[in-house]
């Protein structure tokens, strides 16, 4: 039997994170303000603490991770590297396909990496509480864990869908000691004036950012800040750990490269932290195709235009230039609830826009076949959102066997599907249904960002 778990030590683990904004080969587009100026960071600072700040806007390559957040993260950290050989076996591919494993953390997926970093970051500069938003109920989860573990307090707004169909993450957010309620709720401005206009509303991402950060802002204490799950430059920093370590073990195991790089993306945490320090090795020249993965129902990355938009629905955020479907955009209540965000990470964007990531997007009962072909052959249960990954992943197999080629296939086990039964329930009993947003729907949010400024697409044409 071939090695099929690879494993660091804990003194392996990544001393520092990886910037991609020091590599881009085209910078990122400025974040506007209200008067499409570019902001500067002060303007952040009601919402996050300026140790975080500086982390968003650095462009250094190499940012050092101090001693007591590798403490924390030792709890879980370095996560194994698997190949799924009974996966490979079943499909009867010659590829080899290996994924890093980040349902392994005690929430049950890769947020915890930047949980417990931005926890950290804000108790070091005097913060007593934060509050953020949850789609899924894994970042939720993530953050009130984090919280726990260096002594802040945590609320967390929770959207209505998921709050209903997964009890079972809002108590582990209480035995973490967070309180956490639906939303919109009638706890803020926002969230109200949602209510009025739609009491029975699924909810969104953008209605329970919009919330989060109206009570971070509004406590006269300045003790509050409002911590994001994805989507900024310093979450997908605190993500690198996650390729970092993948890129020592395949080095363990005598592999120079993976062929291909596969991974979920809804904000793009989890994907991009797998994904940078491959795509740095993209830029000087190694041949990599990486693919970050979206369900049809929310084709951000697939069908959205590149723009500047919002990041919530209450528009209290900076303007990001980013593809999106649209801040007021609310989501069909697919299971995958990570994955419907109407924007995406600007570092993830700018790669597309480039030409050095190559989206794509999957239906939900594919991906739940894909799915359950994981859970009957490699055994474990995955995350929604991971299975989308997943399905490319078998698609790729599939092709690797079409083509005779021993393809080496990388990608990210971004969480366990434990606390998300419902949708494979929905999906056994044959009550799953598909999703590809219409046209129209699509036309209507948009309309929405014409008044915005533009934004250009600046990109070196070598990919
Ligand atoms: C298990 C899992 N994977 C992926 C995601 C998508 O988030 P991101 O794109 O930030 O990794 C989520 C979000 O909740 C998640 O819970």
């Amino acid at each position: 039997m071939d090695e099929i778990k690879i494993t660091l030590k804990e003194k392996d683990i990544p001393k520092q994170w990886y910037n991609l904004a020091a590599d881009l080969p085209t910078p990122l587009l400025p974040p506007l303000g209200p008067d499409g100026k570019p902001i500067g960071p002060e303007m952040l600072a009601p919402v996050f603490p300026m140790n975080l700040i500086e982390q968003e806007v650095s462009t250094e390559r190499w940012i050092d991770i101090p001693e007591e957040i590798l403490d924390l993260l030792y709890r879980w950290r370095p996560s194994p590297l698997r190949r799924a050989v009974y996966l490979e076996r079943y499909l009867d591919t010659p590829a080899k396909i290996y994924f890093k494993d980040e349902s392994v953390s005690p929430p049950g997926s890769h947020k915890p990496n930047t949980a417990v970093a931005q926890a950290w970051y804000n108790k070091q500069f005097g913060i007593e509480r934060l509050t953020t938003e949850t789609g899924a109920g894994q970042w939720g989860s993530a953050l009130a864990f984090a919280c726990k573990l260096v002594g802040l307090e945590c609320k967390v707004f929770m959207v209505r869908i998921s709050f209903d169909q997964k009890p079972f993450r809002k108590l582990m957010m209480q035995t973490w000691g967070a309180n956490c309620v639906g939303s919109p709720s009638d706890e803020t401005n926002a969230g109200r004036k949602v209510l009025a206009e739609m009491p029975d509303t699924p909810g969104s991402l953008g209605i329970a950012i919009s919330e989060a950060i109206e009570q971070a802002v509004t406590d006269s204490s300045g003790k509050t800040r409002y911590s994001l799950g994805s989507v900024l430059n310093h979450v997908l920093l605190h993500q690198t750990v996650i390729g970092l370590e993948a890129k020592k073990q395949l080095k363990m195991i005598g592999i120079d490269k993976p062929d291909i790089i596969i991974g979920c993306a809804g904000g793009g945490s989890n994907f991009a932290g797998l994904s940078f320090p491959f795509v740095a090795d993209k830029i000087n020249g190694a041949d990599i195709t990486i693919v970050p993965v979206e369900p049809t129902a929310c084709p951000t990355m697939t069908r959205a235009p590149f723009v500047y938009d919002f990041g919530d629905t209450a528009c209290t955020t900076p303007l990001l230039a980013m593809h999106s479907l649209g801040h007021a955009f609310i989501p069909p209540p697919i299971h995958a609830g990570g994955l419907r965000y109407h924007g995406m990470a600007p570092l993830i964007c700018q790669g597309i826009v480039e030409g050095l990531l190559e989206p794509r997007a999957y239906h939900q009962i594919e991906s739940y076949e894909a799915a359950v072909t994981w859970a009957r052959t490699e055994g474990f249960i995955p995350a929604p959102e991971t299975s989308q990954a997943l399905a490319a992943v078998v698609d790729e197999a599939k092709k690797a066997k079409e083509e005779g080629k021993e393809k080496v296939i990388l990608f990210n086990y971004s969480g366990h599907g434990l606390m998300d039964l419902t949708g494979y329930d929905a999906y056994l009993s044959g009550k799953l249904i598909e999703y590809e947003l219409p046209e129209e729907e699509l036309q209507k949010y948009l309309a929405d960002l014409e008044k915005l400024p533009k934004a250009e697409m600046r990109k070196s044409g070598k990919w």
